[in-house]
């Protein structure tokens, strides 16, 4: 009998519909006593969220809602906003994850891109003049951390590849470099010396163009809040989250591997291509499930994230890479 079966990443959009949200005490306190994930303590996400200071001062105000893309559905419910909003990994202002509050020190305007590297001509523009020239639109995507959580949220953004053909890169490019802004005065997390400030990740350019890939500009209908990586942050849903770099000011197109952040700190840990696969465990801890922000029970990892109908494709013929950490 043909059973014809929904991909994991499809859901009828009736279920995508956001759901109350309780807070898991219990799963906190097993997390911290599992020992430290990225790197240091969960212990601030106890003491509750930060303010969602809503962006009503940001001038791209005006584009949101957009129309979402119902190519991209979930199968599971859409994250509550307030969980999205205040469970948050944002190192520049503090290693916890209550940084909502202090990352309303953000300053997102005025704010410049630049283009530069291997570009043919390199530029520096304003936000709202990029935003001004690309198409938004909102994508339901999973979000998989590395620490085993979980989320689903409505995005904003415009694809990646519209971003690339924006940037003219030379063919010979062979990476992208993102690069978060740097100002310890502004973000106090980069006053600790210990780690390689400013934050930085890559793509390869087939990652970069691939149709999955997505510049994140707003959450839930609205700009991005600045906790979330206002004004331009990455999304490519079938890595952990750590590659989707927030607050980008700096994109290079190089030949080079470039060593991203967190890779600079473990690499034993966290590596250059960070696909998420469930049979390949963090050295500290399993990767096979994941806690569901808000629904209050594990469910099993899916290979890319779910998305291996997209993207399993840029990595055939690289077995030897280690793909999945
Ligand atoms: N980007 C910057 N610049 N700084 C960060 O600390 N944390 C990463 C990623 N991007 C991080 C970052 C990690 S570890 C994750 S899981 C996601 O952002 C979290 O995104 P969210 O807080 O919007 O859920």
């Amino acid at each position: 009998m043909l059973i014809r079966s929904r991909r994991s990443w499809e859901m009828a959009e009736r279920d995508a519909t956001p759901e109350p949200v309780y807070r898991d005490r219990r799963r906190l306190v097993q997390a911290m006593a599992a020992g430290p994930i990225l790197l240091p303590s969960l212990a601030g996400a106890l003491l509750g969220g930060g303010p969602a200071r809503a962006a009503e001062d940001d001038p791209s105000a005006r584009m949101y809602p957009a129309m979402r893309n119902l190519r991209y559905r979930l199968d599971r419910p859409v994250t509550d906003e307030k969980q999205a909003t205040t469970y948050i990994n944002f190192y520049e202002f503090g290693s916890h994850k209550s940084v909502a509050g202090p990352a309303q020190a953000l300053k997102i305007r005025p704010w410049t891109v630049t283009f530069d590297g291997m570009v043919e001509k390199e530029k520096t523009v304003d936000i709202d003049d990029l935003l001004g020239a690309m198409k938004p639109e909102e994508r339901l995507y999973r979000h998989r951390c590395v620490e085993a959580w979980s989320m689903a949220v409505p995005w904003t953004g415009f694809p990646m590849q519209d971003l690339v053909a924006y940037a003219r890169p030379l063919s010979g490019a062979k990476y992208v470099v993102m690069q978060t802004f740097k100002d310890p005065a502004m973000a106090p997390g980069q006053k600790q010396f210990w780690y390689p400030w400013p934050y930085v990740e890559g793509l390869t350019m087939a990652e970069a163009t691939n149709e999955l890939a997505l510049m994140g500009t707003g959450l839930y209908g609205k700009p991005l809040p600045r906790q979330n990586g206002a004004p331009l942050r990455l999304v490519v849903p079938w890595k952990y989250g750590f590659k989707s770099i927030k607050s980008i000011v700096r994109f290079t197109f190089t030949d080079k591997r470039p060593v991203s952040f967190w890779e600079k700190i473990q690499a034993a840990e966290y590596g250059f291509w960070a696909n998420v696969n469930p049979e390949v465990d963090h050295p500290r801890w399993s990767q096979a499930t994941e806690e569901v922000l808000g629904m209050g029970k594990r469910v099993p990892t899916l290979l890319y994230n779910g998305y291996a109908d997209q993207v399993a494709g840029l990595y055939k013929g690289m077995e030897g890479e280690k793909l999945f950490m």
